[in-house]
């Protein structure tokens, strides 16, 4: 069957037409040169799952060098990384797919090693709850202005390396999480406070965004990533998110994107409440403002049972490490020779790097089988 609902085009509130409502969820490889420029290796990577998807966000790449969050990041801090990011905006750009840089800052979920002894910074002096997490510095006001400025700045570089858009990472408790929880951020300044005033900072992050496109690239398409609860106590609440959702409609972005483990999940924090997340955020979107899910997606049939429940875009991770032509196999009617499962003799085929696949065998083991051969040679 090739005449899925999902292979349908969309046209976003810029005018832009994506070819059909598959993306490529950003994932990083960890694969990047120490300076954050880009490796022959993560263009490989890309290249082989271009053209499939309308969509395809690369891993995060952060705006400042204080942003780093891991070894082996991508980095578009500064304009020296502008002939990388080129490459690697062309790699993506196959057959209409529109490729998307997506640009944050850790923030607190760095450390003074990944910043060669500098101490991370926070909206405020709070250590996430995890076992080893350093406390991180309260950025000055003046430092939390030329932040933004750097999100404008990674902006006007993602436009002149070629990208067709940016994804701002405000999801995964990253810097602009951080603003908006009111377990990170306990200022007393316009940056905090209240809920509204935890807004301010990615608010003005989507404004200087916004505003650099209008002024360089009206085309350029401005995606925004939320993760829509926190477990901490104080923490995000879906009711915080909501009313976040309500000012973002006001602004010029052209998708939303919620970070889920699964796309069908309902709250992580009210056990009693079994409603889809999706559910409770389509309604109170702006009719114009596609909304993306990821989670946990990896055949046709669970892709087209979200489309059937209104959500506009599905946002594939790990099914397209597995099944780099998911998309062509399924157009080709050959659903029969999709991978779901991962086997490490692929590894140079699937161009997985060692960083990578250590990555996938920690953070994600359980969300990424292997084969049944690699079970059984305990590998
Ligand atoms: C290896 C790996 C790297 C990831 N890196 C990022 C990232 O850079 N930015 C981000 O927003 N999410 C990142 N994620 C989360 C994914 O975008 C996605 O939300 C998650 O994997 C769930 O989707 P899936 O079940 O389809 O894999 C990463 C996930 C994986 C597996």
């Amino acid at each position: 069957m090739t005449n899925y609902h999902f292979f349908k085009p969309y046209t976003l509130r810029n005018g832009v037409t994506i070819k059909n409502r598959l993306a490529m969820s950003p994932m990083t490889e960890q694969s990047s040169f120490e300076d954050g420029s880009i490796t022959n290796d993560e263009i490989a990577y890309y290249r082989l799952r271009a053209g499939g998807v309308g969509m395809m966000i690369t891993g995060c790449a952060n705006v400042n060098d204080l942003g780093k969050g891991f070894e082996g990041e991508l980095s578009v801090a500064n304009r020296k990384m502008l002939p990388g990011l080129t490459r690697l905006a062309n790699a993506m750009k196959l057959n209409h797919t529109k490729a998307i840089l997506q640009i944050f800052s850790a923030g607190r979920m760095s450390n003074s090693k990944v910043l060669r002894g500098k101490q991370p910074v926070s909206a405020s002096a709070v250590a996430p709850l995890r076992p080893g997490a350093e406390t991180p510095r309260a950025l000055t006001n003046e430092e939390v202005e030329q932040t933004i400025k750097d999100f404008a700045s990674a902006t006007q570089l993602a436009i002149d390396a070629g990208f067709d858009g940016v994804e701002l990472h405000g999801a995964n408790t990253y810097l602009m999480q951080q603003f908006f929880s009111p377990h990170s951020n306990r200022r007393t300044d316009k940056w905090g406070g209240t809920l509204e005033k935890r807004m301010n900072f990615p608010l003005a992050v989507v404004a200087v965004c916004a505003e650099v496109i209008k002024q360089r690239k009206p085309s350029f398409i401005l995606g925004y990533r939320i993760s829509p609860e926190e477990l901490e106590t104080p923490g995000i609440r879906l009711a915080d998110t909501l009313a976040l959702i309500k000012k973002l409609n006001d602004t010029p972005i052209d998708y939303l994107h919620i970070s889920l483990a699964d796309a069908f999940a309902s709250s992580i924090v009210d056990r009693d409440d079994h409603q889809p997340i999706f559910e409770k955020i389509k309604p109170i979107l702006a009719p114009d403002l596609p909304l993306m899910v990821v989670g946990h997606l990896a055949t046709p049939a669970q892709v087209e049972k979200l489309m059937a429940a209104g959500v506009d875009f599905a946002a594939m991770g790990r099914e397209l490490i597995r099944e780099p032509k998911w998309v062509q196999k399924v157009e080709a009617g050959d659903e029969k020779a999709i991978r779901y499962t991962f086997s490490l003799r692929d590894l140079d085929e699937l161009k997985v790097t060692p960083p990578l696949l250590n990555f996938l065998m920690t953070a994600f083991r359980k969300g990424f089988p292997l084969s049944t051969d690699d079970e059984q040679l305990k590998l």
